[in-house]
């Protein structure tokens, strides 16, 4: 695995690294391998899979570096979708080819991948191992942006006083994902955030939000801090009731 991040590494090496965005997606994507890696541990995985959910956290965001020289944006409307230009750059351009992973891996980890960004996947269309990796990477994926957002000077959003938007609440409210294109304002985006949570699908993400308070330490120097509080709070009393743990902790 050891010669896989140095391959990773001097990929990225080509890139402007004095551009904070590059060194932000750099840093993103060994946060992601370690959450990847965590989530591997508490299903505990055979090493078969362990090995394999890091490697596609190492290649997932492989687009992002293209995406920001040539966009300078990570909006995929914007540029690309960097999950399918992922894909192309592994698969198509031959990257994936410089990386020691056996062959028959290939199609789970472009199925993972390529849906990694996806606001919904097909689950039906996915075996098991695919749908596994994909589960993994897209959990790992949002517990960085969440991370990001509540601790990285660089994502730092404040609020303002703009009205949240009905599609936005109704989406939060019905506990779904909120969709990029119903977002009309920073506050909206705040929210959006937020109900990343409830696509998240193993029971040691849901547990890592609760316990490190990612979105109490986002919302703690708003102004308004009144408006997002019941958000933050409706988030935690759905993991209470998601996980068992946690509500034992949370009453003895
Ligand atoms: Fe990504």
């Amino acid at each position: 695995m050891e010669e896989n991040f140095d391959t990773f590494n001097d990929f990225v090496m080509t890139y402007d690294l004095n551009e904070e965005m590059i060194t932000y997606k750099f840093n993103h994507t060994y946060r992601t391998v370690h959450q990847a890696e965590e989530i591997a541990r508490s299903l505990s995985l055979t090493d078969e899979d362990k090995e394999l959910a890091t490697i596609i956290a190492l290649l997932h965001d492989i687009a992002r570096f293209r995406q920001w020289t040539d966009y300078k944006t990570f909006n995929d409307s914007q540029s690309f979708d960097h999950g399918d230009e992922g894909v192309k750059i592994l698969f198509e351009e031959g990257e994936i080819e410089k990386y020691n992973i056996d062959k028959k891996y290939y199609k789970i980890i472009k199925t993972a991948i390529r849906l990694h960004n996806k606001l919904e996947i097909n689950e039906e269309e996915l075996d098991a191992k695919e749908l596994l990796h994909t589960k993994i990477i897209r959990d790992a994926d949002k517990l960085d942006i969440i991370y990001s957002f509540s601790t990285q000077r660089l994502l730092e959003i404040m609020s303002d006083d703009s009205e949240i938007s009905k599609k936005v609440i109704d989406s939060f409210k019905n506990h779904k994902q909120v969709n990029k294109l119903d977002v009309n304002n920073i506050n909206d985006k705040i929210i959006l955030i937020f109900a990343l949570t409830y696509d998240l699908n193993f029971k040691y993400s849901l547990k890592r939000i609760y316990e490190e308070e990612y979105f109490n330490k986002m919302i703690e120097s708003y102004h308004n801090i009144e408006v997002f509080k019941p958000y933050v709070d409706e988030i935690h009393e759905f993991i209470k009731g998601e996980i068992e743990d946690v509500r034992q902790e949370i009453q003895s």
